[in-house]
């Protein structure tokens, strides 16, 4: 009669083993919600590829924070839906823009809540690019400063952390040059260091309007097929100034957020990014996967890679279940 030697089954047998060798653990700290923020009072707008996801006007957002504070979730993402565009995005960094006027409202009513604002020209530009173009090219340099002037704009707001994700070459020096001249030396800047040209960035480009009108974004952000280009990312962007960074997306990329672990001892953060969110919604409405079930497993999938920060649409969900489970 043979008996294995290992017994990895002992470790499984009941619920509370399970809780007591269990290696990785999603918590509420960990989250960041992000929020799609329009002009206008009273607005409340469904996205339709993102069910459970809304374009808030800010006063709306303000009554959705309460409950964003009262589970106890530490920051939220702001990206801006302007009322008008321009070549130049001048909406990204006007000290009336969308952004400014919201991150001043909400640091006034919740003076404690991380307030994170996406850097980007995207949702500003007519032409929908994260930069200015020029005889259909994407302009690295020039951009730079615009880049600079929005993220000063918003730490002139309130904004706690700056997030820059535009992909542009320099951009977390021009910012963080900036950011000390202007006096904001401790706003910290978490960077979009690994930024890949995405299929799954589908429903975020409907919620905030920000598709490219002619071309892609392949000329600045990542190339899919490549790993090691994501760490000379992470180093470059770490000599530049970056206090934090993201891998994004996630689902895809669990290997480049495990090397990154591997290589980088800062904190680092996942972006389970709007076609992920979508796809699990899809299936789950059609009754082919359980959502709390599957979102839970990825999300602690992040963490297990070994992400510290995860950036996901299911936030408020994940409080509820985290709670739930007890
Ligand atoms: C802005 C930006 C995008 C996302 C975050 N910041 C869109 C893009 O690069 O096209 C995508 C987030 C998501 O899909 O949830 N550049």
């Amino acid at each position: 009669m043979y008996y294995p030697v290992a017994r990895p089954r002992r470790l499984r047998s009941s619920a509370n083993m399970r809780r007591l060798v269990r290696e990785n653990h999603l918590r509420v700290d960990d989250l960041i919600y992000p929020f799609f923020i329009t002009g206008g009072r009273d607005v409340q707008q469904p996205v339709e590829s993102m069910p459970g996801v809304y374009r808030f006007s800010t006063d709306r957002l303000l009554i959705q924070l309460k409950e964003v504070q009262s589970l106890g979730i530490p920051g939220i993402l702001l990206f801006g839906i302007p009322d008008s565009k321009d070549a130049v995005g001048s909406g990204a960094y006007d000290a009336n823009g969308i952004i400014q006027q919201a991150v001043r409202a909400i640091k006034d009513k919740f003076p404690e809540l991380l307030v994170i604002t996406d850097v980007c020209l995207c949702e500003y530009t007519d032409h929908g690019h994260c930069g200015i173009v020029h005889e259909g090219k994407v302009l690295n340099d020039p951009t730079l400063e615009l880049l600079a002037r929005t993220a000063v704009s918003h730490a002139q707001s309130g904004a706690d952390i700056i997030a820059p994700s535009d992909m542009m070459d320099g951009r977390v020096r021009a910012i963080r040059e900036a950011l000390d001249e202007h006096g904001y030396a401790d706003v910290p800047i978490m960077s979009y260091s690994v930024k890949y040209a995405s299929a799954f960035y589908g429903p975020f480009r409907e919620a905030a309007d920000s598709a490219p009108q002619f071309g892609d974004r392949k000329t600045y952000q990542m190339d899919p097929p490549n790993l090691r280009e994501a760490l000379r990312e992470v180093e470059q962007d770490i000599t530049e100034g970056a206090d934090m960074v993201i891998v994004k997306p996630a689902m895809a990329y669990m290997d480049v957020i495990a090397a990154v672990r591997e290589n980088f001892d800062g904190p680092l953060a996942a972006y389970n990014v709007s076609g992920e969110y979508s796809m699990i919604k899809a299936a789950a409405r059609l009754g082919w996967i359980d959502e709390q079930k599957t979102t839970m497993e990825l999300l602690t999938g992040l963490k297990r890679a070994g992400a510290d920060i995860i950036i996901t649409y299911h936030a408020p969900d994940v409080v509820r279940w985290l709670k739930e489970d007890g």
